[in-house]
């Protein structure tokens, strides 16, 4: 062997303690799928636990420049001797089989994306956090945790980090210390470093979710259930406005998903975002995605000038990824001339504070309109405002469906017409509750009827669980 990058004398003898014994679980006796899927992702996590301190320990101990001059060849070669080691007194039960894939997972994470590689690649982890190279969490069905990651130092992350996002185009350095990008595959990334991430490098990736869900799907999971469905499809045929309010993961981009699949496949539709999310199914659709500036500063196109542009490529409707700023006056004035059933999420914490938001965003166009008239737009415009929630369960809710119905003296009048009605939490922490309606008919009623859409009065009634 031509070089050893290993220092020498002890490996991974002494030092293995947490032993971990995981199989193949036995075969002979039936149990529930329940049981099975429990016992396959607890053998899976020590799996990938095991993965990553062994990982962990290799970036301590190999020369990871020197790795990038040896051959794929000769590094499985040497990565296959430590793997078998490491395996043998962690006293892993592995097969010939696994045992090669298992070297091969260990060879990808040490030539691909490092001791995140086993993370981006386990299914049920749909968030990475990694806070500066010593911290790392997920996100798994809905809950943070911190995991056993760590990188080398500073530099590590910088490395990977660059690694992904060369991909797409983009750097990061001190001088350009801030992207947000799309991947190839659809997860975004969002990294800051030095000199404004204080403490080292911030990365943030939201995976892309494999499964995406439909109305319907949202309600086998809970979010909402079959009633609140059917009234929202009837609200996106009928082309009322929609805009979808939430706190950061609440779950805003995955009910516009939703939503869209909904809208009829003979319209033509403009999506705007500043990382392309979005994944609708209708044929006629032209995406649209914002430009950070150049490295001299120059060249950046933001989202207000995509909407302005958006409206002269003749859409039916417009769908904003998120409205998060001056093009919120753009997006009322298209919402309000012939764009209805355009839609949009926007980051806010109840229906009402949707609304006192976009008001401040139009403000920030300067324009020194009226209050009052920014007011009386956004009354035209929005149908119905869509409250999402994340609860302390993981579970992601919609908590409320608002109408706007009008103006009266200078405020905004809403009323709520299904709501979630919270009743307390379970000893193991699952937030328990139902959906009711508020016994408030909605007045865009009419409008839904003329378009062929009725609904029987148990949809509103307030006594009955929906
Ligand atoms: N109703 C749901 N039930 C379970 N998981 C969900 C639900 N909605 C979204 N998720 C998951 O939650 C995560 C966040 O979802 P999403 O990107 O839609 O949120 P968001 O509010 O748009 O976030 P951001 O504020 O970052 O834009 C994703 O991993 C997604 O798959
Ligand atoms: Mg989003």
């Amino acid at each position: 062997m031509s070089e050893r990058f290993l220092p020498g004398g002890e490996r991974f003898g002494g030092a293995a303690r947490n032993g971990v014994k995981s199989g193949v679980p036995a075969k002979s006796r039936l149990r529930s799928t329940d049981v099975l899927r429990d016992e396959m992702q607890q053998m899976n996590q020590e799996l990938i636990e095991a993965k990553v301190r062994l990982h962990r320990r290799l970036i301590d101990d190999l020369n990871l420049p020197m790795l990038e001059r040896l051959s794929r060849e000769e590094l499985r070669v040497q990565i296959s001797e430590i793997v078998t080691e490491y395996v043998k007194t962690e006293r892993i039960l592995l097969n010939a089989r696994e045992l090669e894939n298992f070297t091969t997972e260990v060879l990808d994470e040490l030539t691909g994306l490092g001791p995140i590689e086993p993370l981006l690649k386990d299914p049920t982890v749909s968030d990475i956090l990694i806070n500066t190279h010593e911290k790392v969490y997920v996100e798994r069905f809905g809950q943070l945790e911190q995991v056993p990651v760590r990188f080398k130092d500073e530099g590590h992350v910088l490395r990977i980090v660059n690694k992904i996002i060369s991909a797409v185009g983009r750097r990061v350095d001190e001088s350009q210390p801030m992207v947000d990008a799309r991947l190839a595959d659809g997860s975004r990334i969002n990294v800051a470093v030095r000199p404004i991430a204080v403490d080292g490098p911030l990365v943030s990736i939201r995976k892309f979710a494999e499964q995406a869900y439909d109305l319907d799907g949202l309600v086998s999971v809970g979010s909402l259930t079959q009633k609140m469905a059917d009234l929202l499809k009837a609200a996106v045929r009928a082309k009322l406005t929609l805009v979808v309010s939430g706190g950061t993961g609440s779950g805003k981009t995955t009910l516009l998903n939703a939503l869209s699949l909904y809208i009829s496949n003979k319209e033509r539709l403009i999506t705007i975002e500043d990382a392309a999310e979005l994944r609708l199914q209708q044929p006629h659709i032209g995406r649209l995605e914002t430009r950070p500036p150049n490295i001299e500063g120059r060249g950046e196109i933001r989202q207000r000038e995509l909407v302005k542009n958006a409206l002269r490529m003749r859409p039916d409707r417009i769908i904003i990824g998120e409205v998060r700023g001056e093009e919120a006056f753009d997006m009322l004035q298209a919402m309000n001339t012939g764009h209805e059933g355009s839609m949009t999420t926007i980051h806010a914490n109840t229906p009402r504070d949707a609304v006192s938001r976009l008001t401040q965003m139009v403000g920030m166009v300067g324009l020194n309109m009226q209050e009052a008239s920014v007011k009386a737009q956004i009354a035209s415009a929005i149908t119905v405002i869509i409250q999402l929630q994340r609860f302390s369960d993981g579970r992601r809710r919609i908590v409320s469906v608002a109408e706007v119905t009008g103006m009266e003296q200078d405020v905004i009048q809403m009323q709520e017409i299904f709501k979630f009605n919270r009743q307390g939490t379970t000893p193991e922490g699952q937030i328990r509750g139902d959906y009711r309606a508020t016994g408030l008919r909605p007045s865009f009623m009419d409008d839904l009827r003329l378009k062929g859409f009725s609904f029987s009065n148990d949809y509103f009634d307030p006594g009955i669980s929906l």
